[in-house]
């Protein structure tokens, strides 16, 4: 269908709104969630205990300790492995989540620009921010690309830093044949709605570490010693070691987590056919920057973000968006920098325009809809709205 852009008084290619992203629930979730509601535990029980080991077996790490959110597992990791002073090197092009992850230890995010390929970051740059201050690096794999691990790695090694990797985009994502997850210290996975895995809200440290798994689980848990030394006799005793927080996943949430692990696979492979399809279609669209893939990845795509060439696609990502929009198309931009955001100027004095890269990707950059519940229709109605405005433009 050509013709004239809904936002230039045509008639939108679709009457229904389609997300960017959202979940594939089946029968099997429902029932799943059913049987879970009539067992003993509807909080912290075995099924929870049950999606940790299937989580940990699938990716390859030792350990995985569920909690509410990616963002507490963040939190959790941030407070286990840094300080008051420290400084923490990761990545602008991020949701607020990674960042804060050093903010809630009263650490310093320090930013370090990004491949202008991957949109990784840059091993290069990092290397370039490490001072004697400098405790730990948070990469993202964004988008489901994974980062250059080896070589960040090495820095870590050389420095003795700690790393946590920020893989909520990329469960399942595979790199050098490897799962991202097993890598050291950490990993964290988000169960978000728009993600691969979702429980609605949810999500899960790995690690191969058992002191840091340790500790994270108790934090998790009020940091609440269950069964102190010396009061076998006194089975109420139960005593606090320290401030810790309630990150208690559930087993009705776990539940949906364990069909949905299962489902991986399928997933994946639709979320690779839609990937493929645009690369394909788009490949030739002067004016659009599709994504580059690495020959060493294999990906579980959470994201199909193009960048938009403002000068040779015809009109801006601003006008993008909002032709998109008007055709009842949802479109969303990963990310607004961090360090456009106030927070982060006002407390750390970074300013737009700090990292060239980011910022020259952040200018044309948008993600198209992406995720396995859509049809073969949905994805024709995408390529057909980016399109007609791409031939509106150009006439
Ligand atoms: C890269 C990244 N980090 C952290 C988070 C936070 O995860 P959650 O929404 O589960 O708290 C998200 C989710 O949006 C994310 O995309």
């Amino acid at each position: 269908m050509s013709g004239t852009p809904s936002i230039d008084g045509g008639h939108p290619i679709r009457d229904e709104v389609l997300g960017y992203g959202g979940q594939d629930i089946t029968e099997r979730e429902k029932e799943a969630v059913v049987e879970a509601l009539d067992g003993d535990y509807i909080t912290r029980g075995p099924t929870v205990e049950a999606f940790e080991e299937e989580v940990a077996a699938y990716v390859g790490a030792d350990h995985a300790i569920a909690v509410t959110s990616g963002t507490a597992a963040l939190h959790l990791l941030g407070e286990a492995l840094f300080e008051d002073g420290d400084e923490v090197i990761t990545t602008p092009l991020t949701f607020v989540s990674t960042a804060n992850a050093a903010c809630y230890a009263g650490a310093k995010p320090v930013f370090a620009d990004v491949k202008r390929d991957t949109r990784n970051l840059d091993p290069d740059n990092v290397r370039e921010k490490v001072t004697e201050d400098t405790a730990g690096i948070i990469p993202v794999h964004y988008a489901g690309q994974p980062c250059d691990i080896s070589e960040i790695l090495a820095i870590a090694d050389e420095h003795d830093l700690r790393v946590i990797w920020d893989a909520c985009h990329a469960i399942g994502s595979e790199w050098n044949k490897e799962k991202v997850g097993g890598q050291k210290d950490a990993a964290i996975f988000s169960f978000h709605p728009v993600k691969t895995v979702t429980t609605g809200e949810g999500g899960m440290v790995v690690t191969n570490d058992d002191d840091l798994a340790e500790k994270v689980r108790s934090l998790r848990s009020f940091r609440m010693d269950y069964s102190p030394e010396g009061y076998d006799n006194e089975p109420w005793y139960q005593v606090t070691e320290g401030v810790g927080y309630n990150y208690n996943f559930s087993d009705i949430l776990a539940s949906i987590g364990r069909v949905q692990l299962d489902r991986i696979g399928e997933f994946k492979r639709r979320r690779s056919e839609i990937f493929d399809r645009y690369q394909d279609t788009f490949a030739d669209v002067e004016g659009l920057i599709t994504p580059f893939v690495k020959d060493t990845v294999d990906p579980v795509w959470h994201l199909y973000a193009i960048e938009i060439d403002e000068e040779k696609f015809g009109c801006s990502r601003k006008e993008f968006v909002n032709s998109m929009h008007a055709e009842n198309i949802g479109v969303q931009v990963h990310y607004v920098p961090l360090n456009h955001h106030p927070y982060f100027q006002e407390e750390f004095g970074y300013d737009e325009g700090d990292f060239p890269i980011v910022e020259e990707i952040y200018e044309g950059i948008v993600s198209l809809p992406l995720f396995p519940a859509m049809s073969e229709d949905d994805v024709e109605d995408v390529i057909q709205a980016v399109k007609r405005l791409h031939e509106h433009k150009r006439d």
